[in-house]
């Protein structure tokens, strides 16, 4: 009798746990986007409503030109799919989008089109607004991204060493809109213990993230500024918080090689 009632206790601790951690997380191999696809994101907090098609938004062709800092610290955008709240309004208040894609820096909700001696406007929403419309014009991902070194997941590119071989020219600030800064050098590296027999420790470049996160991206919210501080598991990371904030989603995958992260054997 009491050997049951273990039994079943024990089922029903499995089925909570199980409960936690999501029915997507485990018992099927996710399907791996293309290449254009990874980092996408489809914002549809106000569009459909709207009666406009949800807006695209794409992380190769932005990454390509701006750090994740700008965007992520200096204008605003939240790093997780419809947080934000951009609306149409800010938009066109050099706000979110809007601080580039106003007709200066990226082509914006509208563009002059010249006939003869008169010009008039055309409105270019399909653009953004592009899901469902197969005509709306797109930047050609294998031309654009043409010479650029090759990695085998994510992107298909080596976003580091695209960087620094020079081959792309990652603008921090908007003159004008974003404040100008003064980045902080921070060598250290940090050998994160894995607290697992067998399993190699993780050599964390604080060297090559700064590039493109400058300090912001990471502290205070995601990573405490003393070494330990941070507890996580690899299971957080899995489910997208920690390093998982970013890798899985825009930076490179963490189902692909565990050895991209854990680089140093133990012996
Ligand atoms: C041009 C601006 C821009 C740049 C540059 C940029 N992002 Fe984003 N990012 C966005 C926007 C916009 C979203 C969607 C926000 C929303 O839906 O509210 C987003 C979303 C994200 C998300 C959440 C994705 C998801 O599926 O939940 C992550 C993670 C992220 N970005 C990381 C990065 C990293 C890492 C970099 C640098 C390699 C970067 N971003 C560069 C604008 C940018
Ligand atoms: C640079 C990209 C971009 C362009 C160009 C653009 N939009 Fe948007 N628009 C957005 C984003 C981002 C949202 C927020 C989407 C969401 O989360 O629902 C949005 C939202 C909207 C909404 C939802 C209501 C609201 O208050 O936000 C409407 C309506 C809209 N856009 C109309 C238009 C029209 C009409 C045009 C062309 C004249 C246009 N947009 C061009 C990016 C763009
Ligand atoms: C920091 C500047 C910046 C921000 C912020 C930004 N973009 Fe862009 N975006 C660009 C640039 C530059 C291009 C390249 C095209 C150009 O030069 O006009 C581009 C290209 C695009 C394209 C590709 C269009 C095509 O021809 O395929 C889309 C779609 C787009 N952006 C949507 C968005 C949306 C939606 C947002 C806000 C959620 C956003 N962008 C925020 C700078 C920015
Ligand atoms: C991509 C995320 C990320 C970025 C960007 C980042 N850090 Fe860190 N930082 C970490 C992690 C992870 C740790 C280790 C935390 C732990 O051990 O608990 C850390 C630890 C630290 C520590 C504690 C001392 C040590 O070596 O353990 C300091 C100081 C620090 N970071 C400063 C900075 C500065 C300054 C910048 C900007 C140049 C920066 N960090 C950018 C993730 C980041
Ligand atoms: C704020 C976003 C962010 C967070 C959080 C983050 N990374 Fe990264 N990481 C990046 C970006 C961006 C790159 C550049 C390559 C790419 O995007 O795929 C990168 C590259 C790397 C690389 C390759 C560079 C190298 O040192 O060889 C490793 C390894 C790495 N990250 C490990 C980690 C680990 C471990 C953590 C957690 C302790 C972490 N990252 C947290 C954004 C992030
Ligand atoms: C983005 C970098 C990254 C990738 C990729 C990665 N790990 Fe980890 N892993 C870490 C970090 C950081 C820790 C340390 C967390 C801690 O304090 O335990 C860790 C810890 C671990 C641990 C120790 C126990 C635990 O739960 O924390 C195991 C086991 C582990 N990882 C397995 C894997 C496996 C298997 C893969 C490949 C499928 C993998 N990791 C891929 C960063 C990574």
């Amino acid at each position: 009798m009491r050997r049951i009632a273990m039994v079943v206790a024990t089922v029903a601790v499995a089925a909570v746990a199980a409960g936690t951690v999501g029915a997507e997380t485990f018992g099927v191999r996710k399907r791996i986007p293309r290449p254009e696809a990874y980092g996408r994101v489809v914002m549809d907090t106000y569009a459909t409503k709207a009666k406009v098609a949800p807006v695209v938004f794409d992380h190769w062709n932005h990454r390509m030109q701006y750090t994740c800092r700008l965007c992520h610290v200096d204008l605003g955008f939240a790093m997780r799919a419809g947080e934000t709240g951009v609306r149409e309004q800010d938009n066109r208040h050099d706000l979110y989008c809007g601080a580039c894609h106003n007709g200066k820096e990226a082509f914006g909700w509208q563009r002059q089109e010249r006939k003869g001696l008169t010009s008039k406007p055309v409105k270019q929403c399909d653009r953004c607004h592009s899901v469902g419309k197969p005509d709306a014009p797109k930047a050609d991902f294998y031309a654009a991204t043409k010479g650029l070194p090759k990695s085998a997941y994510g992107n298909h590119i080596d976003w580091l060493a695209a960087e620094a071989q020079g081959l792309l020219h990652l603008k921090d600030e908007l003159p004008g809109v974003t404040r100008k800064r003064k980045p902080i050098r921070y060598a250290g590296e940090v050998v994160i213990h894995a607290r697992e027999f067998n399993m190699p420790e993780i050599v964390f470049s604080h060297t090559k993230h700064a590039v493109w996160n400058g300090c912001e991206m990471c502290h205070p919210d995601i990573f405490g500024v003393e070494k330990g501080v941070t507890k996580f598991t690899m299971q957080d990371i899995f489910e997208g918080r920690f390093c998982g904030a970013c890798h899985d989603k825009v930076s490179f995958p963490v189902n692909f090689d565990c050895r991209l992260c854990h680089t140093k054997d133990v012996f």
